[in-house]
């Protein structure tokens, strides 16, 4: 059996005039999403140095006080602006197991102030360190080179569907789109080889993700090549009969190439046809070893439906990713299923009259 191998899409094939360059860059999407639910991605005009100079600010943020940092955790706002602490996000499928990481998310732009209204915590403002001026304008920039890659290669997945070309884009547009900073936590010795995970395996929840690719750091804190040939991104590929729980694969990019990943929202719109992709970040079998990575999250306008598309709905797809739901209901949902926000925020969802009535009985 040949070691599966996940395709590359090259941006500037699906802007081409070639009519052949297009149909492979189809092609490939089909194959990469289809399979891997993740492609790697070329020619996508994000700037790494720009990519590391982020790293670096974060870096520098991270060694602040604890105290300081704590001042831009926004509980309230479900963490969706600002620091998460580390031990803090948790993966569904990992049984609760929280992530040995420590992050940063805002959003790369302007909020529209009904949907903001309407959503709070999934729109609330960016926060920055005082002196954060040209890291914040680093962070933004990569940001949005981020978005711009992923909505290219979101209108060519829509071609290679044989959907109107906007139809996934249009989707997104007002979507609560945030660009995240992580770093993975350096083992102590006496945490090695004790299950400690850098990411549990986990899908995306949102449409389409995009990452620039992260780099290691030796104990020394320099920039290295992997500590060891167990640490970093792996995906799950789609089941087959004759592996019913998929194949494990090690994402790596070619140089100069960056990745995006199908996230949950994209695979129900697609009644499947992509995959979300399940992937987990292991930590490494050493100490003391540490990682900086980035992730853009595209999201669906929360008010839109997230359910198959027509020529994906048959018996199966509603079975499956049936009944229709609110990207924004779903997204307060699985919030509150990561551990992100309260519990409680799940009573933002459906009536509240008999809590209105039972007030007005009391006089309150
Ligand atoms: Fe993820």
């Amino acid at each position: 059996m040949t070691a599966p191998s996940i395709p590359t899409v090259d941006l500037e094939d699906l802007r081409s005039e070639d009519a052949a360059r297009v149909r492979a860059a189809h092609a490939a999407i089909r194959e990469a999403f289809g399979t891997y639910g993740l492609a790697y991605v070329k020619n996508h005009g994000v700037d790494q140095a720009g990519v590391a100079r982020v790293f670096e600010g974060f870096r520098a943020f991270t060694k602040r006080p604890a105290d300081e940092k704590e001042h831009f955790a926004r509980r309230a706002d479900w963490f969706q602006r600002g620091w998460t602490p580390p031990n803090t996000e948790v993966a569904v499928a990992g049984g609760g197991q929280p992530d040995f990481k420590e992050c940063y998310f805002a959003a790369p732009y302007e909020r529209e102030p009904e949907l903001a209204s309407q959503y709070p915590e999934l729109f609330p403002e960016n926060v920055w360190p005082e002196d954060a001026g040209a890291w914040r304008e680093d962070y933004l920039a990569m940001g949005r080179a981020l978005h711009e890659a992923g909505a290219a290669l979101l209108r060519g997945a829509a071609s290679a569907l044989d959907l109107p070309a906007g139809s996934f884009t249009d989707v997104c547009e007002g979507g609560a789109h945030v660009t995240r900073v992580l770093h993975y936590l350096g083992l102590a010795p006496e945490q090695v080889d004790k299950g400690i995970l850098w990411g549990e395996e986990h899908t995306d929840f949102n449409l389409l993700t995009l990452l620039p690719g992260g780099s290691f750091r030796d104990p020394s804190g320099a920039v290295a090549p992997k500590p060891d040939d167990r640490s970093g991104l792996f995906l799950r590929t789609r089941a087959t009969p004759e592996a019913p729980s998929g194949t494990q694969v090690r994402g790596r990019p070619p140089e100069g190439c960056i990745i995006a990943q199908i996230g949950q929202q994209l695979e129900i719109l697609t009644g499947g046809r992509f995959i979300a992709t399940p992937h987990v970040i292991t930590a490494p079998g050493v100490p003391g070893w540490t990682r900086d990575s980035a992730a853009h999250f595209v999201h669906a306008n929360p008010n839109r439906v997230l359910y198959p598309l027509a020529p994906f709905l048959d018996d199966q797809s509603r079975r499956a990713y049936g009944p229709p739901v609110l990207a924004g209901t779903y997204a307060i949902k699985t919030l509150v299923d990561i551990g992100l926000a309260p519990p409680t925020a799940i009573e933002k969802l459906g009536y509240r009259h008999y809590d209105r009535l039972e007030a007005q009985r009391r006089g309150s």
